[in-house]
């Protein structure tokens, strides 16, 4: 059951959202990526779905529309399209490869597959004047990726730019506000694309740039205060950078109403909790319960390896525990939690957002509705780097701000095999290390997560004299934007050296350390 009232997606940012753009996702990996890119330049987007219709888009009112690239060709059938009255609204359109070719198969234009599939770094030129590549050079580094191009553009759009093979690399409409390029301008790899990105949303869509997240901050924490009224929240903390900054929010908006709950599974990193309650309690003065469950979640575990099996149990516990140290706080009438804007989006549950690709994993799931409360979402609109600003600029350490990722059934997926005491234990000491290791050699913000596993496997060693028969560390380290793909980070080899005598020397019982090079996909992060 989700409040309206307190549903920070339409109501809390209206103020701030007047002037939005908005994505029509045809399936392209990089859709997510183009808000991002829009919204740093201080301009709320959002994503929809590919067939909204134009009177929907007349009704929400954009200042502009970019059509997302995609797999699809325009000419199979079953390609995905949009309704070709969005390009009549008057409102600007900027299509992405995919979206350029929708743009002019609709007005008139021929789409072909190209002579040549043009995938990587071009070298692009401008071929006319215009306001989408004013201020840039004559000539820019630009990243193709595609098969299809406009093969003739009709006689209503001209060329803008051109590289040596696509002669049409970006186009704009004679007497419509619609323009298109083949080329991505959303990735890194175009390093002018966020001024190219820059010129359509602010001098052609005409938007000034007032989406800050300080004003996000203050408006949202204004509008917090004025629905909870005097009710309380409760808020589940796990340790991670979503969870501190809506009870950041929270206590700057309700204070006293608010009670946190930490629950500790006896599956945290080592010092963990004490960590938590650390850098809790010196920010805030919020009530903080911590519910040592140890006992119960490594009983649930108990004789368990099965990977999904562990989740499940761990959920249940989860849930248990909650919902007991929830039912113990008077009055309590609404949960915190830190969705965000990927998670609405993956989910399927934005209003007019793309169609569900459900998010696989794997948050404990179900509990709002066991437990009956009405759910706070202050950060739904927000994507992950933007919580991390808006975390430090509510005055949480970097620390926590920049701490990596952790899994919520937490070490017992890292654990294969028995989740023991002794075994966590083993897990805990060796992690440790190699995240000290990774932090003191400066590359802890440089990698996305770094971890150590234990596997389930012995193996023969010496160790002085003495033939030994122990325990084996895998130590994983990845890099990646999004956590959906990864690849494997190229820590030097000294650090690597260092990590594993370390482990070896300190940790009892582990005699071999193994360094996973697996990028993501085919392997996952985590090895359950
Ligand atoms: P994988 O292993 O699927 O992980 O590549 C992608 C990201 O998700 C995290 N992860 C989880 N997070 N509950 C969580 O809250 C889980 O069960 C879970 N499994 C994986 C993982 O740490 C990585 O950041």
């Amino acid at each position: 059951m989700t409040s309206p009232a307190l549903d920070a997606s339409p109501t809390v940012t209206q103020d701030l959202t007047q002037q939005r753009i908005v994505v029509l996702d045809f399936g392209s990996q990089f859709a997510q990526l183009i808000a991002r890119r829009v919204r740093e330049q201080n301009v709320y987007c959002q994503i929809l779905r590919h067939d909204v219709s134009a009177e929907r888009l007349r009704e929400l009112a954009p200042r502009g529309i970019i059509l997302s690239g995609g797999p699809s060709s325009v000419y199979e059938t079953g390609a995905p399209r949009c309704d070709p009255g969005l390009f009549h609204l008057g409102i600007p359109v900027l299509g992405i490869c995919y979206g350029m070719n929708l743009a002019c198969d609709a007005l008139g234009g021929r789409v072909e597959n190209a002579t040549r599939r043009e995938y990587g770094r071009a070298q692009c030129q401008i071929a006319a004047p215009s306001e989408l590549f004013s201020g840039l050079p004559d000539s820019m580094e630009v990243w193709m990726s595609h098969g299809d191009q406009v093969s003739d553009l009709g006689d209503k759009f001209v060329t803008i730019a051109k590289t040596e093979t696509c002669p049409h690399a970006a186009v704009r409409h004679l007497d419509l506000p619609v323009y298109g390029m083949q080329f991505h301008p959303e990735v890194t790899h175009t390093p002018l694309g966020g001024q190219l990105l820059r010129n359509f949303v602010r001098d052609i869509c005409g938007c000034d740039g007032q989406w800050q997240l300080d004003d996000f901050a203050e408006v949202t924490i204004a509008r917090l205060r004025e629905s909870i009224g005097d009710k309380r929240v409760i808020c589940g903390l796990s340790g991670g950078v979503d969870s501190a900054v809506v009870a950041a929010m929270l206590y700057k908006a309700i204070g006293p109403q608010l009670s946190c709950i930490l629950v500790d599974n006896g599956l945290l990193r080592k010092d963990e909790q004490a960590a938590v309650i650390n850098e809790f309690t010196n920010h805030f003065k919020a009530d903080l319960r911590v519910v040592d469950a140890e006992e119960k979640f490594l009983s649930a575990l108990q004789g368990i390896t099965e990977p999904q099996e562990k989740r499940r149990r761990i959920g249940h516990a989860f849930i248990e525990c909650f919902k007991d140290e929830a039912l113990k706080i008077q009055g309590a009438h609404y949960l915190a939690q830190g969705t965000l804007y990927p998670d609405v989006i993956e989910s399927g549950a934005a209003v007019d957002g793309p169609a569900a690709t459900i998010k696989l994993h794997h948050n404990v799931g179900g509990l709002p509705a066991e437990l009956g409360f009405e759910l706070v979402e202050p950060l739904r609109d927000l994507f992950k780097d933007e919580v991390r600003r808006l975390g430090l600029s509510l005055g949480l350490p970097e620390s926590l701000v920049w701490r990596h990722p952790f899994p919520g059934p937490g070490l017992a997926v890292r654990c294969l095999g028995n989740v023991t005491r002794e075994r966590l234990k083993t897990l805990r000491e060796a992690d440790a290390i190699v995240v000290g290791e990774i932090k003191a050699a400066g590359l802890y913000r440089q990698t996305s997560q770094s971890f150590a596993v234990l596997l389930p496997v012995q193996s023969v060693g010496v160790m002085g004299d003495a033939r030994t028969y122990d325990e084996t560390i895998a130590v994983r380290s990845v890099n990646t934007d999004d956590f959906m793909t990864a690849d494997w980070s190229r820590l030097p080899y000294d650090l690597l050296a260092r990590i594993s005598t370390r482990i070896i020397n300190e940790v009892a019982g582990v005699n071999r350390v193994c360094y996973d090079i697996s990028s993501k996909p085919p392997a996952t992060i985590e090895w359950e």
